[in-house]
């Protein structure tokens, strides 16, 4: 057992006590984070005259040596030590010996742990929003290719109007685009540094708080050590970002797992991303879009937990503040697996084109485009909505659709109608039809296409150096 701590202590700490405070089988994720933070605060306590640059030489020599030593596996991360911070110290003093004691000055673990679990997230929102934006590409790709395949656009799982495929995929193409927009804020309002805040109180040393916060890429420093110390904001932030994302991917999966089914036939998964059945030899069942969908859970569940975690807790640092992480990365890791599974899912899934348009074509789609064409004609669309009621009814007794009625047929409900009624609710023309912007019509599907492709050429990452070379050049 190592640990930072045991000066004022009569005896050694009850084994299970350690077991239940020790956070190093969880935090060693990250370790990297830990070592640039403290390469930072060195380089800033050299420059502020508290470290002197022999201290600092060799401070960096071990840290990256440690750093260097774990990559290569050379030095293993046990719990025989209390957290990453005890490890990562513990070792700089066997390495470098004196040196190596004074790394922690003007530091607590309180800001440092604030400080690794920020540089971390931060690292984490970039890779999320350069998952989605891949899948984002295979959507776009999905809708370039089926602006003219139609197929039912539904309210309460009925078949309502027409629709496309580009559109319904479209519809998706823009919650990816909100949920990037949200990892774009919390990007911006958590890039500040928390190091510096020391436990509580802020530190007596002379540091130098704006030099630490540039080097590590943040804007800035935090402005209230109580509250840098104490803040997961920026955690519950990411954690409902994440779940909204897997919100949106349940949804899309639902309805795969719905188009993939023997009654739908509108897609088939491709045999890669399916499985079959140990006991029924014909299944090729939807399981990864069923995994998806059911993996939600858990991520709500982090979310939940850490909101309910800082509920209760008073200023500034509480030790329930632990319980951030696990959950955290495993929603994390959770969503990642999600997205890079369902992209591949979705790129190589086939469309049934002609299912989708025949299943258009029945089911009524067209009857809100009927009774519209009798408003055209002067009847008041109460009236018209009533005609076309009666018809469908008939229809339905017929086993047939509108267009399927002669003329007389037609007639006999409503003398409005003439021949050019054909042309009007036939299937092309109620999609195109809808031309207004945001609505299914190729028109205006393309103009929207066109759009998107402007949105994805290029990323809020590459407004700026988001996380910069600056902790090199310091060194330096
Ligand atoms: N393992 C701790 C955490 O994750 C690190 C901070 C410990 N601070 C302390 N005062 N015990 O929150």
């Amino acid at each position: 057992m190592a640990q930072l701590w045991g000066g004022r202590f009569t005896k050694e700490i009850d084994q299970l006590v350690y077991q239940f405070n020790a956070s190093i089988s969880f935090d060693q994720r990250f370790f990297k984070q830990d070592i640039e933070g403290s390469i930072a605060h060195v380089i800033m306590l050299t420059k502020q005259g508290i470290l002197t640059k022999e201290e600092k030489d060799a401070i960096l020599k071990g840290l990256t040596g440690i750093r260097q030593d774990v990559e290569d596996g050379k030095l293993v991360i046990t719990d025989e030590y209390e957290d990453i911070h005890s490890f990562v110290e513990a070792n700089l003093i066997s390495r470098i010996g004196d040196a190596g004691k004074k790394l922690h000055t003007g530091r607590s673990r309180n800001d440092q742990v604030a400080l690794d679990m920020r540089l971390y997230i931060r690292l984490e929102v970039l890779y999320v929003d350069e998952l989605l934006k891949t899948l984002m590409q295979t959507l776009l790709t999905i809708m370039e290719k089926n602006v003219e395949t139609y197929m039912p656009g539904f309210t309460h799982l009925q078949k309502a109007q027409p629709v496309t495929l580009a559109h319904h995929v479209g519809a998706y193409f823009e919650m990816f685009k909100r949920d990037r927009s949200r990892l774009k804020d919390i990007f911006y309002r958590m890039n500040y540094c928390p190091l510096g805040a020391g436990a509580l109180a802020g530190t007596t040393y002379p540091l130098d708080r704006s030099y630490t916060a540039s080097i590590l890429g943040f804007e800035g420093p935090t402005l209230n050590s109580m509250d840098s110390v104490s803040d997961r904001d920026y955690v519950i932030e990411f954690l409902a970002a994440l779940s909204t994302i897997m919100m949106h991917l349940s949804r899309f999966c639902e309805e795969i797992i719905i188009w993939n089914s023997n009654e739908y036939r509108f897609v088939e998964i491709d045999d890669a991303y399916a499985t079959g059945s140990s006991i029924m030899p014909q299944k090729k069942n939807p399981d990864i879009a069923e995994l998806v969908r059911g993996k939600t859970g858990r991520v709500y569940g982090a979310l939940v937990s850490i909101l309910t975690t800082m509920k209760g807790i008073p200023l500034a640092y509480n030790k329930d503040m632990q319980e951030d992480k696990e959950l955290t990365f495993d929603a994390i890791d959770t969503v990642k697996g999600c997205l890079a599974l369902f992209e591949g899912m979705i790129r190589t899934m086939r469309f049934n084109r002609d299912v989708m348009e025949k299943s258009a074509a029945m089911g009524f789609t067209n009857a809100t485009d009927a009774a519209d064409y009798l408003v055209g004609r002067g009847v008041p669309f109460r009236d018209a909505h009533s005609i076309i009621g009666k018809l469908v009814l008939y229809c339905i007794d017929k086993k047939c659709s509108i267009e399927e009625l002669s003329l007389e047929e037609l007639k006999e409900v409503s003398p409005v109608f003439e021949e050019d009624v054909y042309d009007a609710i036939c299937l092309k023309t109620c999609v195109e039809k809808r031309l207004t912007i945001g609505a299914p019509g190729a028109k205006a599907m393309r103009e929207v296409i066109a759009r998107e492709k402007a949105y994805l050429s290029k990323s809020w990452q590459d407004e700026e150096d988001l996380l910069g070379g600056r902790l090199g050049e310091a060194i330096k």
